[in-house]
């Protein structure tokens, strides 16, 4: 069996690097492609490192676009690669543009895909993400979740309940395996802020930065937050091109950096008074390390951070925001649960499908 395994985005790297162990440590002929779609050294390259993946066997250079050329791009080249290669298995985690596209360039060459992360679903049609999600999903064999909502969501949308494996969250794998080094160096040393006296600020989805007055409303509510407890923001391109453009400035209490490294990231979440946030993935990390978490956006596609978690919808609502940090710092917070197989084991439990699978066929 030869699988290849795809990463183009920030968000895919901490995903996958466990199923790439997996795929190595079973002896599993395995290749490894990079779309390219974030190309940036600090939303890239450091993730390698820090996460210990390989250098990846081919890298498709795809330069940054609008959403359509991007897909496209992407499809184009990796189509090429599939056609150089006898794929017995592509896979492809979570709802980034370049998981479109070679969910896309899978159905149409009749190579099967799998899904990692699987199932999830906001309900906003108007998220480049949310639409991502649902077609790779619909052209995938193997389907990974990782909550149980996802579960239902496929059922309801008639995908055949022997496609889909509830396996845990990779996420969590990198998380619990990194969590106690990230820590051990102190990240917040760089900053020169102390253990838990700190919130954690990023902001990146269109519908938050790509809106000149929506970017100033929010960060007008970080610049009065900040009156009461620092807040680091590491600023993610899209977001400080906008800044920049648009001239909106972030108060003195605010310290702007750029992205950081995996390893530094997490540290200084796992020690951070909160986190405010539009990630998807940062929401179950916090819920993970027990971390008090705002979502600034209108929905989730990860209730059970929520339900189970320390995660709170607050939008772009200044009432809600103000009234959840006052809540927060003054110890009011719940303290949340670990949702059930977010254990550190999904990765095995994804090696073990993907073994049975391929030794079935
Ligand atoms: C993408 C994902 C989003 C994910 C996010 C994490 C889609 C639809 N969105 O959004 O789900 O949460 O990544 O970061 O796939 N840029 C750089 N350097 C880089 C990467 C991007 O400067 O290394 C610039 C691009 O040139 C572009 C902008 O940032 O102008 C946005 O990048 P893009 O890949 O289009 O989407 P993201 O907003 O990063």
């Amino acid at each position: 069996m030869l699988v290849c395994s795809v990463v183009g985005a920030r968000p895919n790297f901490m995903k996958m690097a466990p199923v790439i162990k997996e795929m190595h440590s079973r002896g599993i002929d395995h290749i490894l492609v990079h779309t390219g779609q974030h190309y940036d050294t600090n939303m890239s390259q450091v993730f390698f490192d820090d996460l210990d993946i390989p250098k990846p066997d081919i890298f498709l250079n795809i330069e940054a676009a609008t959403h359509t050329q991007q897909t496209a791009r992407i499809m184009m080249a990796f189509e090429e690669v599939c056609m150089e290669n006898q794929f017995d298995l592509i896979v492809m985690g979570g709802d980034v543009n370049s998981t479109l596209a070679v969910a896309l360039v899978a159905a149409k060459m009749h190579i099967p895909l799998a899904h990692i992360e699987s199932g999830l679903r906001s309900f906003d049609r108007d998220m480049p993400e949310e639409i991502n999600r649902v077609v790779t999903d619909h052209l995938s064999t193997l389907l990974f979740t990782t909550e149980e909502s996802a579960n239902v969501n496929l059922k309801r949308e008639g995908i055949d309940a022997d496609k889909c494996h509830f396996v845990g969250n990779c996420m969590v794998d990198s998380l619990l395996k990194n969590v106690d080094l990230a820590v051990s160096r102190s990240p917040w040393d760089v900053f020169d802020l102390a253990p838990g006296s700190y919130s954690l600020l990023t902001i990146h989805r269109p519908s938050n930065v790509d809106d000149p007055e929506k970017l100033k409303h929010l960060v007008d509510i970080v610049n009065e937050v900040s009156n009461s407890i620092r807040v680091l923001f590491p600023v993610h391109p899209r977001t400080r091109k906008h800044l920049v453009e648009w001239k909106i400035d972030t108060s003195q209490s605010v310290i702007v950096c750029d992205p950081l490294p995996y390893l530094s990231f997490l540290g200084l979440m796992s020690k951070a008074g909160f986190v405010l946030t539009d990630s998807g993935g940062i929401q179950e990390e916090t819920t993970v390390l027990g971390v008090p978490c705002l979502t600034l956006r209108e929905n989730t596609e990860r209730p059970i951070t929520v339900t189970e978690g320390t995660n709170r919808i607050v939008g772009a609502d200044r009432r809600l925001i103000l009234n959840a940090v006052n809540e927060i710092v003054n110890g009011n917070w719940h303290s949340g649960n670990c949702p059930d197989l977010w254990d550190g084991n999904a990765g095995v439990r994804i090696g073990d499908v993907i073994e049975s699978w391929g030794s079935s066929r």
